[in-house]
């Protein structure tokens, strides 16, 4: 059954929205899984630019049905902009284009204060979080406590259950973090105008999908963020609160472990992080700022949702090689290596060192990345501009050496390579 997953194998920004845009084009349904608007997808087509948080970027292609899944956590003041931003772009979104879970959880303004105010009471040690709640929404969900879609079917008792999440959290702002209390009333107010928006969307998506795959419809999961914030397999605490690897696509779908064919691993061509935590390649000075771009292009290394200037390093194999593993990656894409152009040298981690010991994998998995150094090799760098290549012949010897040893690396083969921002700057390799 055709159940296609796209996942990114770093710490997210891999440019999955672009191999999404690509797959979309044969999907029938495009769905979100994890995560929420904490993500940021940037979708070009022709003259305009989209930047979709929560909705799956693959609605812009008109025949398919996009769907938010149980996994995800909810903003639905992001979700009802979104609608409004892509009807406005004349993409239409009704209730038979974009499903939402009925199992998904919400995000409230008292998450989101919550977020704000834990991190700043981290100070040095904070973990970069994008304060969208998306934390503390995990939280309520995982005490059983959460908020879900559901809930809004019945508005006198979403009423009450709101009333009471935002005294409840209230007591942490005001005991914990001394910060000041929210207006329940007000938050009632507000989200019983989102329930009488939201409700025509409110679905089954577990049957809805299951049902389409049997009748041998396509689905395209699009993963948010990355392998390496991934909250079990990731560089914890340093992580977000889902699970983004593509078996988190089953549980955040409710679908069963047969479904799926490919996952596609989506790899930045080079490393980059938003927020804080470990990363061992990371490069400071001239190259770094070539990498990062200044922030003029829409796709320089800016944080999509935050705007925060990206920290780059160099390609890190021993992560891909943990990503490869955990996702059961089918195949890569490979992104921007058209940025790389002009370097005289490319570096690629292919292993670790501490204590004058060599790891190829790391023993007790990225958390305690901090200790280790990586051991490179040096590939030679081409100066050709990338940007016109469209097969796999285009591309000078140097950026194919670059290629190949990465699947060497890696064991996995790439299957994709983008060139560039535009749609069509992307090589297909068969
Ligand atoms: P949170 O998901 O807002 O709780 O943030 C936790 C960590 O994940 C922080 O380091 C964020 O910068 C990072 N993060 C969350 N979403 C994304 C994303 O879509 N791209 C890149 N980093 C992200």
């Amino acid at each position: 059954m055709p159940l296609d997953i796209v996942v990114g194998t770093q710490w997210g920004d891999e440019g999955k929205g672009r191999v999404v845009d690509l797959l979309a084009a044969q999907a029938d349904f495009v769905a979100r899984y994890n995560g929420g608007d904490n993500a940021g997808h940037t979708v070009t087509v022709g003259e305009q630019t989209f930047k979709l948080h929560l909705i799956p970027s693959g609605v812009i292609h008109l025949h398919t049905v996009g769907v938010i899944g149980n996994g995800v956590v909810v903003n639905p003041a992001t979700v009802l902009g979104e609608m409004e931003t892509l009807r406005a772009a004349g993409i239409a979104v009704t209730p038979n284009r974009l499903r939402l879970s009925y199992a998904a959880h919400l995000i409230t303004p008292a998450h989101r204060a919550l977020d704000q105010a834990q991190e700043a009471s981290r100070g040095q040690g904070k973990l970069g979080t994008t304060l969208r709640g998306i934390g503390p929404a995990y939280t309520s969900k995982v005490s059983r406590q959460g908020l879900r879609l559901l809930e809004m079917l019945d508005r006198q008792r979403f009423a009450d259950a709101i009333r009471a999440h935002v005294q409840e959290i209230n007591r942490y702002l005001t005991a914990l973090y001394a910060a000041g209390p929210l207006d329940p009333q007000e938050i009632v107010d507000e989200f019983d105008g989102y329930a009488t928006q939201l409700a025509p969307y409110i679905a089954d998506v577990s049957s809805l999908l299951a049902e389409a795959l049997a009748r041998g419809r396509r689905v395209l999961a699009e993963g948010a963020q990355g392998t390496l914030l991934d909250l079990d397999h990731g560089t914890y605490p340093f992580v977000t609160s889902s699970n983004p690897t593509a078996p988190g696509a089953l549980v955040g779908l409710g679908l069963g472990v047969g479904c799926a064919e490919r996952a596609i691993g989506v790899t930045k061509s080079f490393q980059t992080r938003v927020g804080s935590g470990p990363f061992p390649t990371e490069l400071a000075g001239e190259i770094a700022a070539r990498l990062r771009g200044t922030g003029a292009n829409p796709w320089d290394e800016f944080g999509t949702t935050t705007g925060r200037p990206r920290r780059v390093g160099w390609l890190d194999t021993v992560l891909l090689r943990l990503a490869a593993r955990i996702n059961g990656l089918t195949e890569l894409a490979l992104t921007k290596l058209d940025i790389l152009t002009g370097l005289p040298t490319i570096r690629l981690c292919t292993a670790y060192r501490a204590n004058d010991q060599t790891f190829s994998a790391l023993p007790f998995g990225p958390s305690d990345l901090a200790a280790y150094e990586p051991a490179y090799e040096e590939l030679p760098g081409w100066d050709q501009d990338l940007r016109a290549a469209r097969r796999w012949e285009d591309l000078p010897a140097a950026a194919r050496a670059y290629i190949l040893r990465i699947e060497e690396l890696s064991g996995v083969p790439v299957r994709l390579v983008s060139v560039g921002p535009e749609r069509t700057q992307v090589i297909e390799i068969p």
